[in-house]
């Protein structure tokens, strides 16, 4: 049976050069689990796997997340409106960003696979919030130990609508949660928790607060730890959302771009521990 890796960068990505019949197997399922939390993007070149294929090949890695969508156990990601009814709000891919801000225990990973690629445009980039933290300076692991930030779906709602309606973002705010900045993992590593969804550091005034996520968001998004991938027809990505942020890059609404998307269900608490302050 096929399977062998070849790292993509120094901090971020392995491709996984394997067959179907090899991944459905199982037969490697908890070597690409470690390669997963160690590598946090693994690429899967033009493997063409069917719906029913990425669905069972999902179920070997954990727990298989039933999307909360109309479209059985796949999620269509598209910013067509024909595609899906959630196109307006996936407008908010184009930041970085981490899935499931507003839940007690986030996502594990996600996979994704192109049906339909645009002309131009709609490469996704990962970047690795383990080694950007691991990389940080000491007086700034230091500075963020203990530090809480306020994560909002208002804000990136906010990104895209600037006049929404006060209902919507009272709706919105009460969906907000007190995140650590340092998110310690249960086997000991340590990762950053930023994004599109961060509004505030507790406890700190607006300016500094910005300044401290801006910075952060900077460096972590820095090309030694970034992957980009570029999509090819049969691609299957799977990254582990608890240790990277992800985005896409910019595509046209009407350019035809169409993803299917399966989940794994989280196994780890947001707050299973606390960075005690410096
Ligand atoms: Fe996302």
């Amino acid at each position: 049976m096929a399977f062998h890796t070849v790292d993509l960068g120094a901090h971020i990505g392995t491709k996984i050069l394997s067959d179907i019949p090899t991944l459905l197997s199982g037969k490697h399922a908890s070597e690409i689990r470690q390669l997963l939390a160690n590598r946090v993007v693994l690429v899967f070149p033009q493997l063409g796997m069917t719906d029913d294929e990425q669905i069972a090949f999902t179920k070997t890695l954990g727990t298989f997340k039933t999307e909360d969508s109309s479209n059985g156990e796949i999620f269509k990601i598209s910013l067509d409106p024909k595609e899906t009814d959630r196109a307006d709000s996936l407008r908010a891919s184009f930041y970085w960003h981490i899935d499931g801000t507003s839940s007690d225990v986030p996502l594990l990973a996600s996979i994704l696979s192109p049906r339909c690629l645009p002309a131009e445009g709609g490469d996704t980039q990962f970047c690795n919030t383990y080694a950007a933290y691991e990389e940080l300076p000491k007086e700034d692991k230091a500075l963020i130990a203990g530090l809480r930030v306020n994560h909002s779906p208002a804000v990136s709602a906010r990104l895209l609508n600037p006049d929404m309606d006060y209902e919507h973002y009272r709706f919105l705010r009460t969906l907000a949660k007190d995140l650590p900045l340092v998110w310690l993992h249960r086997d000991g590593r340590k990762s950053l928790i930023l994004g599109s969804t961060t509004e505030y550091v507790v406890g700190w005034g607006p300016e500094e607060s910005r300044d401290l996520l801006v910075r952060l968001q900077d460096w972590a998004t820095q090309p030694r730890f970034v992957y980009q991938h570029k999509w090819s027809m049969g691609d299957l990505v799977i990254w582990d959302n608890t240790g990277a942020m992800h985005r896409a890059v910019h595509y046209e609404a009407d350019s035809g771009r169409l993803m299917h998307r399966t989940q794994l269900e989280g196994e780890e608490a947001f707050l299973n521990h606390i960075v005690e302050p410096a």
